[in-house]
């Protein structure tokens, strides 16, 4: 299994990305090849402050390193340092229809909303098949919204194969584990355009006073509750151990508890979940020099293979 996937750095991690996805891309890390990016160029599509993108990117490969992505088994890089992407991708781009793109929900919804829209958001999904087909990969875990862009590039890289001979490997999407989905502090989605996120490595403190505004029911104390609709309780089992998950359902079911009971050992479990990490994190953030070997030698890893699948590509359409 040849698993690749990226991560757009438009802000830091929130627990949604982190039980959503981040923990998932570790699990594979161990795949034959497992080729994980912080996707800089398609969060060019929305981040238009150069020192925030900067910094972004520098605390996603941070923040991956820490949360327990291994250099010596996974490749991570940035996107932007493997430029072979961008050629492949106007290769790509060349046979593109249109009304392929057009449907795509990205570029759609702002369309419908009647909101500009720029020639990088259109050609999103083309960038990202470029990703994909640049690494040989067969396994891109993402996330459910992300499967459209993975027709996208099965369709692109199966008619180029049909008309210049077998050049790409086609993808399959792996959908990341949807039961999941982590719940804001407002019990919607966590999201961080909903502005109800609890970041991964966020301020104890901070995080503790967001934790005890998280709204609740206003039942009385005394009515056992349904743990499992719950989003504190959702919340807290993320985080817990499973003997204090057992102890705090049967809490709920029992009822006579006060949710701000409930917050105070959330806030509690979290600081336990990532106390590692967020030691591990500290050490990283002061060896920047560390960093940026990492990422260098995962660009010179990625760089390989992509130059490889793009000579395959350029010597198929005649441009070699
Ligand atoms: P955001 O814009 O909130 O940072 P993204 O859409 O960039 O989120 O998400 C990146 C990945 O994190 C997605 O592939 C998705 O799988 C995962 N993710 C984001 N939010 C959640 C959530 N609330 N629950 C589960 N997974 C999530
Ligand atoms: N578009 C993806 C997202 O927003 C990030 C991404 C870019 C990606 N290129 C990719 C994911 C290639 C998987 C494979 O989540």
């Amino acid at each position: 299994m040849r698993v690749l996937s990226g991560i757009q750095p438009t802000g830091r991690f929130h627990w949604g990305n982190y039980f959503g996805a981040i923990r998932q891309y570790i699990d594979l890390q161990s795949a034959d090849a497992a080729y994980y990016f912080i996707a800089n160029l398609h969060a060019l599509t929305t981040v238009r402050d150069a020192a925030a993108l900067k910094q972004y990117t520098l605390d996603a490969a941070i923040d991956l390193l820490a949360l327990g992505l291994d250099p010596n088994q996974a490749v991570l890089f940035v996107q932007s340092d493997v430029p072979e992407v961008s050629e492949l991708m106007w290769l790509l781009l060349t046979g593109a229809p249109m009304g392929l793109l057009e449907r795509c929900v990205a570029y759609k919804e702002k369309k419908e909303k009647g909101l500009p829209a720029a020639a990088g958001l259109f050609t999103y999904p083309v960038l990202m098949a470029a990703d994909i087909l640049a690494y040989d990969a067969d396994t891109v875990p993402v996330g459910q919204d992300q499967i459209q862009h993975i027709e996208v590039c099965r369709d692109l890289a199966g008619s180029f194969n049909h008309l210049f001979g077998e050049t790409f490997v086609l993808p399959k999407g792996k959908v990341l584990d949807d039961s999941a989905k982590v719940p804001g502090t407002d019990g919607e989605k966590m999201s961080k355009s909903y502005n109800n996120t609890l970041e991964v490595f966020e301020d104890p403190k901070q995080q503790r006073k967001k934790i005890m505004r998280i709204t609740t029911d206003s039942r009385p104390m005394e009515e056992p509750k349904q743990p499992d609709t719950d989003p504190l309780y959702q919340l807290f089992s993320l985080v817990a151990t499973d003997a204090e998950r057992a102890e705090m359902a049967a809490l709920y079911l029992r009822g006579g508890f006060g949710y701000g009971e409930v917050k105070k050992a959330l806030a509690d479990a979290a600081e336990r979940f990532f106390g590692p990490a967020r030691a591990r994190r500290a050490d990283l953030a002061a060896d920047e020099p560390r960093i940026r070997e990492i990422l260098a030698d995962g660009a010179a890893r990625a760089r390989r293979q992509a130059s490889d699948v793009l000579r395959r590509a350029k010597a198929a359409c005649g441009l070699q």
